[in-house]
């Protein structure tokens, strides 16, 4: 099939290169000629493993191809993926103009029975109301507005595309149903679900999916809190909990809060869509004031660990593990109230460049253990491997005083305290047992012993 995406951001560049992989002859189209003339040259503008290698391999083959001239590209082309920004607004309302624009601009050239692909995520009726604009703009009801809402995950995009857990497919007719279903026939033979519906259920889906998995993010950050309390582990609560298949292990773990370029921006949206519909959604808004509140709150503890005037090490800036991606990091929140706090900020970040255009006056290192050098406290804020192989006796001798920050939960709470470090992770307290044995009692648990012995 012949298709374009317009738009060579994160989700159009991948949705390029794996519809290409699939069979389609696929051009990618931006206003941007500088990323275009980059991506021509097999050049890939952000970090996503595996990415650069299946864009040249498909440039290779000759079934992708980047371009400027989107209205010419979609002249021929039998669907047209939308996947534009949708920006936030201030009342927490995406931004819809860039898919109006793209919608208007492509509309007249289009060929007959052409089917609009809504890939960006759009707030439900998005896909009937641009339906409307395609009609008015051609004077006849000949062309199809789809709904394709993408669920890939930054840092593990290609194989979320391509095994993913099922493609929705939003349609209002046969026809674009079943251009739709041509299109991931491939993927639905190895036996990946297509779920069909209206374009409006295909688009509540989507943020419905991110909502509720952003919940269980919320209520384990909640259960972590109880878990310091009480003296828990919340990795072994989870554990638990998570076995039970009707919940599941994933996304139960505990962490600085929810960040990225999805969740914050897909929760604000869908609260407010609720609103305007006179359908209130209050888990969903405490959920978001709840993982604000919880960036401050972990900044007050490093700021109160830390001496006056201390050295603050920052290790992770990205808002999560494999992507150079800042948005909403809660790096970005925490780092500008520890340097408000008269606190000394040194980062690191295997993939920095984001960070560093955002985190200018703090100090950068080039290796997690420069950073650490001198420092008062140590933050783990992002889930890196290499933090989680971090060599703990040379932290640990590089370090001036002996806090250890693990926001993350991914060093081991009793290698960390052999070494003499005050761990202290988030709602784990994994040597209470050994504490309670040696009758410091409960209470003296969120904040572990130098040494367990
Ligand atoms: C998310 C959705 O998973 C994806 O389906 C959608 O298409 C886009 O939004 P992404 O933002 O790339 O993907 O990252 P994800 O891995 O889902 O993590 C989102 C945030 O939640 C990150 O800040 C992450 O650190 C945090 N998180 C995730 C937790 O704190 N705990 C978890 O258990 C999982």
């Amino acid at each position: 099939m012949k298709i374009v995406v317009v738009g060579a951001g994160y989700v159009g560049l991948t949705t390029s290169a794996c519809l290409a992989e699939l069979g389609h002859e696929v051009t990618c189209c931006d206003i941007d000629g500088q990323r275009i003339a980059a991506l021509q040259g097999g050049v890939v503008p952000i970090y996503e493993p595996g990415l650069p290698e299946l864009v040249a391999a498909q440039i290779e083959v000759g079934r992708l191809q980047f371009t400027t001239h989107t209205t010419k590209a979609a002249s021929t082309a039998d669907a047209v993926f939308l996947a534009v920004g949708t920006p936030s607004d201030e009342e927490g309302d995406i931004d819809l103009s860039f898919v109006d624009a793209a919608a208007r601009a492509i509309a007249p050239h289009l060929k007959r029975d052409a089917v609009i692909v809504l890939k960006s995520t759009v707030v439900t009726g998005t896909a009937r109301r641009v339906k409307g604009i395609v009609d008015t703009s051609r004077g006849r009801r000949d062309v199809a507005v789809a709904s394709n809402p993408e669920f890939l995950r930054e840092g593990s995009a290609i194989s979320d595309f391509m095994q993913a857990d099922r493609i929705v497919i939003g349609a209002d007719d046969a026809r674009s149903e079943a251009v739709l279903r041509e299109i991931y026939a491939p993927l639905e033979a190895r036996g990946i679900p297509v779920v069909a519906t209206q374009t409006v259920n295909a688009e509540l889906i989507k943020y419905a999916a991110n909502a509720l998995l952003a919940l269980k993010i919320g209520f384990i950050n909640d259960v972590a809190d109880l878990c310091e309390r009480v003296g828990g582990d919340v990795t072994a609560v989870a554990d638990g909990i998570g076995r039970d298949k009707r919940i599941g292990l994933s996304f139960l773990a505990a962490g600085p809060g929810f960040g990225g370029s999805c969740f914050p921006k897909d929760t604000r949206a869908f609260a407010s869509t609720g609103r305007r519909h006179g359908a209130p959604q209050p888990l969903i808004e405490t959920l978001i004031e709840q993982n604000e509140a919880r960036k401050l709150g972990l900044a007050t503890r490093i700021i109160d660990t830390a001496p006056r005037k201390g050295r603050v090490a920052i290790l992770g800036t990205s808002f999560k593990a494999n992507t150079d991606d800042v948005r909403e990091a809660a790096a970005l929140t925490i780092v500008p109230l520890l340097q408000q706090a008269g606190l000394s900020v040194h980062l690191h970040d295997p993939q920095p460049d984001g960070a560093k255009r955002l985190l200018q006056d703090a100090v950068w290192h080039d290796t997690a253990l420069s950073a650490a050098s001198d420092a008062d406290v140590v933050v783990i804020l992002t889930e890196w491997d290499e933090y989680r192989t971090l060599d703990l006796a040379d932290l640990a001798q590089v370090m001036r005083g002996r806090d250890l920050l693990d926001y993350r939960n991914i060093i081991d709470a009793e290698r960390a305290a052999a070494m003499g470090l005050n761990y202290q992770g988030l709602g784990r307290a994994p040597l209470a047992f050994e504490a309670t044995r040696r009758g410091q009692g409960i209470a003296a648990m969120p904040r572990v012993a130098a040494s367990p012995a």
